[in-house]
């Protein structure tokens, strides 16, 4: 997609499609106005039969407006006038990119950008907060996952071109910057999306290790490295090893190095869960959706699209992405319940559930990470049922040892328009992963799943500012729309946008 900035009068571009909003009860935005007031009132008299309220989600199509250059209209609505905060702006804009694919207009000239966003208590939304939005929603609703037809394999939409209108000449530079920034979160959203919808059977462990050298050859800033499972064995990554044994795939460890900083500065560690099937071992998950559980690796999909966001924008901090990548399979030699492990920590783990593998790997892949002498650290996982029982698909679950990191990551959530919400990690639920015969169990029983998950995280990042995200409700869409959604890449981008400045 082509996104260029521009400023003008809407009835006076020469375009295949112009997009305005419209207010509930009919009340025109400023776009609308002087397409009314140059087609004398034709705007105002079609509103009256009353097709379109204004609502969001609707939308209207005119062809050849009189005193106007373009051969198509689009309606907008666009809600209470007062009422539009950032979610309704996200919501808005979706509604009209997907109203345009519906179109054969190859063009569209939006002037979105322009509406007065608001935030509760703040500012409105600045200029270029509403067209990196624009970018990256629009990328969003555009994107298509099509490879493994043989037929239709061509793009459905037609959409080629994007020009965003801003009110003011000035704020042309501004915009470039937001759709620079916007396409590169917008890759990065792709990429995750990409890497999480791939079938299982090729995204494997060894898959994500190419793919990474992959990245790392195409972006001269980020260093990669791969270690193997005979290098996680020097190291003592039992609990992580314990895992892929069950399975004919070797694990891999990835890290990628993205150096924008100064040399030497502490990175910014990212570190996602890699499980590329999750069949729950010997603790065999029930067959219903277990194809799902190939999403079990959108952590680690989450990782790569930061990595790949950050270093398309240059930031000027160093961050790290670290993967650990397992399948999580039941056979002869796969961990028995019961089975205790020596992590690289040194702590040991009586594994009780073969099916609570991630914390198993990503333990391995926490101690692992010290030698970066992290800034902060932050996990992403699609680590428990539970926190989509308790959050839904709306927010991640957030936990950390440390609050103003946990703050941090919020702030950064609701900028993006991705957000997440914390859930207490207090000392009273630790007993619940007390082993009578190892240093720790693996489960913490039926209560409170999503935080003695956490428990368990936290007994290994005890050096750091840490943080964890369950991304099990999120990172992907089930039913119809069933698909990635490259969640938390823009939580974890803004997060570390937010630390450039
Ligand atoms: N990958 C799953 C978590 C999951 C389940 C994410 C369903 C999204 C949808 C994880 O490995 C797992 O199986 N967790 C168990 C932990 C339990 C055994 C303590 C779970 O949540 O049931
Ligand atoms: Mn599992
Ligand atoms: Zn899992």
């Amino acid at each position: 997609m082509n996104f260029t900035i521009k400023s003008g009068n809407p009835e006076k571009q020469r375009a295949a499609c112009v997009v305005v909003g419209i207010f509930e009860s009919n009340r025109l935005s400023v776009a609308a106005k002087s397409i009314d007031a140059a087609s004398k009132k034709y705007l105002g008299n079609i509103l009256k039969r009353g097709d379109i309220t204004g609502k969001i989600g609707q939308s209207l199509l005119l062809h050849n407006v009189p005193g106007t250059s373009s051969s198509r209209l689009l309606l907008v609505g666009c809600g209470k006038e007062k009422e539009l905060d950032g979610s309704h702006y996200r919501k808005i804009v979706a509604n009209a990119i997907n109203k345009l694919k519906l179109t054969s207009a190859t063009e569209a000239v939006s002037y979105l950008a322009e509406l007065n966003v608001k935030t509760p208590g703040k500012e409105s939304k600045d200029d270029y907060w509403k067209l990196k939005q624009f970018v990256e929603i629009s990328q969003n609703a555009l994107y298509e996952f099509n490879q493994f037809k043989t037929r239709n394999k061509r793009p459905k939409n037609k959409l080629r071109k994007l020009v965003l209108m801003v009110s003011d000449r000035k704020q042309v530079a501004t915009g470039e910057r937001a759709i620079k920034d916007g396409i590169a979160i917008g890759n990065g959203v792709s990429l995750a999306r990409d890497l999480a919808n791939l079938p299982p059977n090729i995204c494997t462990p060894s898959y994500l290790a190419e793919r990474a050298k992959k990245l790392g050859k195409s972006q001269k800033s980020v260093k990669v490295t791969v270690l193997n499972e005979a290098a996680m064995e020097k190291l003592g990554m039992g609990s992580l090893l314990s895992v892929s044994q069950g399975s004919r795939q070797p694990a891999k460890l990835i890290s990628m190095e993205y150096k924008g900083g100064k040399k030497g500065e502490k990175p910014f560690v990212l570190v996602g869960k890699g499980v590329t099937f999750d069949t729950g071992g010997i603790s065999i998950k029930p067959s219903a959706a277990m194809d799902e559980m190939k999403y079990d690796m959108c952590g680690a999909a989450s990782v790569f699209g930061a990595i790949k966001a950050v270093s398309e924008m240059g930031l000027p901090i160093n961050v790290v992405g670290v993967v650990p990548t397992v399948e999580n399979m039941p056979d002869g030699e796969a961990t028995r319940p019961g089975d205790i492990y020596t992590s690289m920590s040194g702590q040991t783990i009586e594994v009780l559930n073969t099916d609570a593998e991630g914390r198993l790997i990503l333990c391995d892949a926490l101690t692992f990470s010290e030698k970066f002498n992290p800034a902060t650290i932050i996990d992403i996982a699609t680590l428990t049922g539970s926190c989509v029982i308790a959050l839904g698909k709306h927010a991640s679950g957030l936990l950390s040892n440390n609050d103003s990191l946990a703050k941090d990551i919020l702030d950064a959530g609701e900028t993006a328009g991705d957000r997440a919400w914390q859930l207490p990690l207090w000392d009273e639920y630790q007993h619940q992963i007390d082993s009578p015969f190892a240093d720790m169990a693996n489960i913490g029983g039926r209560e409170a799943g999503t935080i003695t998950a956490a428990c368990f995280l936290s007994r290994f990042t005890k050096k750091f500012k840490w943080a964890h995200v369950d991304i099990a409700g999120t990172a992907w869409l089930t039913g119809k729309n069933k698909g990635a959604t490259g969640r938390p890449v823009p939580m974890l981008v803004q997060y570390l946008l937010d630390r450039c400045e």
